[in-house]
């Protein structure tokens, strides 16, 4: 199938097959994601968009098919040079660390170019120093967008399920990525926490390309631009949600009854 490519995509990934012994979980693949987009990937379970985005993040290498992202191809980059260029991810299981506070699990998104020797370290060297009020500057401005400001000494599993998301986002905030891949990070949020979370996307997104992958087809509508419908491994459509959403394909293979319209 022929995807429309972007004029200067930020992402794109070309013919992406991934096998697992006799499972093939992405059977030929393709994308470009524009810079500043906001682009969505739904698609029913098991259809392979957690892959794809382990795959576009370096964490896992593909069986054929290329990535670049910013224009350079990654394979055989280990993710943390990828993540280094400026590319952050939140997962779909693994959201936070609950007996960690707040604050400790923001430190957990520190970024690789805040890490000093063990020597800058004790003898306090300028880059050391300046790069730490850099950091705590950053802890502030990430606590205030996630509005998490008043509960940095909390314990993240105390708090309410769609907070602790909130928070996952902040972690992949803390390196101010130029490319976000979320993966479901609206999955189990009440109508409330849905629409805060889609507040924060929209606060967050200036600047920034987003690739969110994502069941409630609520927050595909109301935040992306496009959306791509992957089905069993395959590339079913690219377009605009209220587009992609009523392709005969789709709603056979992957709405039906879930439709929330
Ligand atoms: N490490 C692995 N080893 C073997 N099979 C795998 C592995 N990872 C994924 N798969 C298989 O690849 C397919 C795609 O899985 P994937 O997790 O990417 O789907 P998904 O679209 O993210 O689904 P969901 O909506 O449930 O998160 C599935 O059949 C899955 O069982
Ligand atoms: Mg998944």
């Amino acid at each position: 199938m022929t995807i429309a490519a972007a004029e200067r995509p930020v992402v794109s990934a070309r013919d992406i097959v991934k096998r697992y012994g006799g499972v093939t979980a992405l059977n030929g693949v393709s994308l470009d994601v524009e810079e500043g987009e906001i682009f969505g990937i739904i698609g029913p379970n098991g259809a392979g968009k957690s892959t794809l985005f382990d795959i576009l993040c370096g964490i896992t290498v593909p069986t054929s098919g290329s990535i670049r992202i910013m224009g350079s191809e990654i394979s055989g980059m280990p993710p943390h040079l990828i993540a280094r260029s400026g590319v952050a991810r939140t997962f779909q299981r693994t959201a936070v660390f609950a007996e960690s506070t707040v604050l400790e699990n923001l430190l957990f998104g520190r970024h690789a170019s805040f890490h000093h020797g063990v020597l800058g370290r004790i003898v306090g060297s300028k880059s050391y120093v300046r790069d730490q009020q850099a950091f705590q500057a950053r802890v502030e401005e990430v606590l205030a967008l996630i509005g998490l400001d008043g509960e940095r000494h909390r314990k993240a599993g105390v708090l309410a399920y769609g907070v602790q998301r909130r928070l996952a986002v902040g972690i992949a905030l803390m390196s101010d990525p130029k490319i976000m891949f979320l993966d479901e990070p609206a999955a189990g949020m009440n109508g409330r926490e849905t629409a805060d979370f889609i507040a924060l996307i929209r606060a967050i997104a200036p600047g920034r390309t987003i690739l969110i992958v994502e069941h409630d087809m609520a927050v595909i509508r109301q935040l992306c631009g496009r959306a791509l419908v992957v089905v069993d491994g395959k590339p079913v459509v690219v377009d605009a949600p209220h587009h992609v959403l009523s392709h005969p394909e789709v709603v056979t293979a992957y709405l039906g009854a879930d439709d929330d319209e």
